[in-house]
């Protein structure tokens, strides 16, 4: 059976965290490396620290991917440029700092990269104050609109940006088959969903696809699927192992 649904699927990888198969995540080492390596498309994950500035961490605690512990909404900035992101991972990372938004967006511009940024949000995280705070930074920043795309499994998160910054891309993250397809639409009018690959089926992808919105499916690290989930319809795979899609 043909299961092809769009024959103009765009194709496209991003590099999930940067290339985390061989450097930190969420770092600059793995944004430079992830680029050297051939990414195009990135997705970082970014939080409030205690003082409000937007860091680039995916965990809700400091203990896995760095030599800190508890929560990440509890430290202030200098308290978290302490801290080391890299000797988790090997020795020869270790003096990482922790990257804050700002620096990582330059980083983006200096490497031309399209930056797909997750705002990271937790139970006791404030999705408006994450939000705002991004924002004022990208505007600050400068950083170009067509080079972005703001994602989060949070709706209220991404109503607030569609509120804000309405011409600013936005991507709806879920690990759920009954997300609510109308609904998303209706209230966050996606450029594009995010899906768990695990979930995705043929069905789906023609539902999505179906309304005019672009698909992305994370994280799918099997080259020897590429094929399929572009024939799918699928746009945009993220993957922790963008260097074995060549
Ligand atoms: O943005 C897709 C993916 O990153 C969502 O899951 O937990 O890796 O941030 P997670
Ligand atoms: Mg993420």
């Amino acid at each position: 059976m043909d299961i092809s649904v769009n024959t103009e699927s765009q194709r496209l990888l991003t590099a999930h965290r940067g290339i985390p198969s061989k450097a930190p995540e969420n770092t600059l080492s793995g944004i430079r490396l992830a680029a050297q390596l051939g990414a195009r498309w990135v997705e970082l994950d970014t939080q409030l620290s205690k003082d409000r500035i937007p860091v680039v961490m995916h965990d809700e605690t400091l203990d896995r991917t760095t030599n800190g512990s508890g929560l990440l909404r509890e430290k202030t900035l200098d308290e978290l440029r302490m801290l080391d992101t890299g000797e988790w991972y090997k020795p020869e990372y270790s003096g990482e700092l922790f990257p804050i938004l700002e620096e990582v967006l330059e980083e983006c511009k200096k490497l031309d990269l399209t930056l797909n940024l997750e705002l990271k949000l937790y139970p006791a995280s404030e999705p408006v104050a994450l939000v705002e705070r991004v924002i004022e930074l990208l505007q600050e920043n400068e950083f170009p609109l067509d080079k972005l795309l703001l994602s989060s499994f949070s709706r209220e998160a991404l109503v607030r940006c569609r509120e804000l910054v309405p011409q600013v891309r936005r991507g709806f993250i879920s690990d759920k088959a009954d997300f609510g397809l109308n609904n998303v639409l209706k209230e966050v009018a996606p450029y594009s969903i995010h899906l768990d690959h695990r979930i995705l089926t043929p069905e789906m992808a023609r539902d999505i696809k179906g309304t005019g919105t672009v698909l992305a499916i994370w994280t799918m690290n099997e080259p020897e699927k590429v094929e399929s989930f572009f024939d799918m319809g699928v746009d945009n795979i993220i993957t922790d192992v963008i260097d074995q899609f060549k």
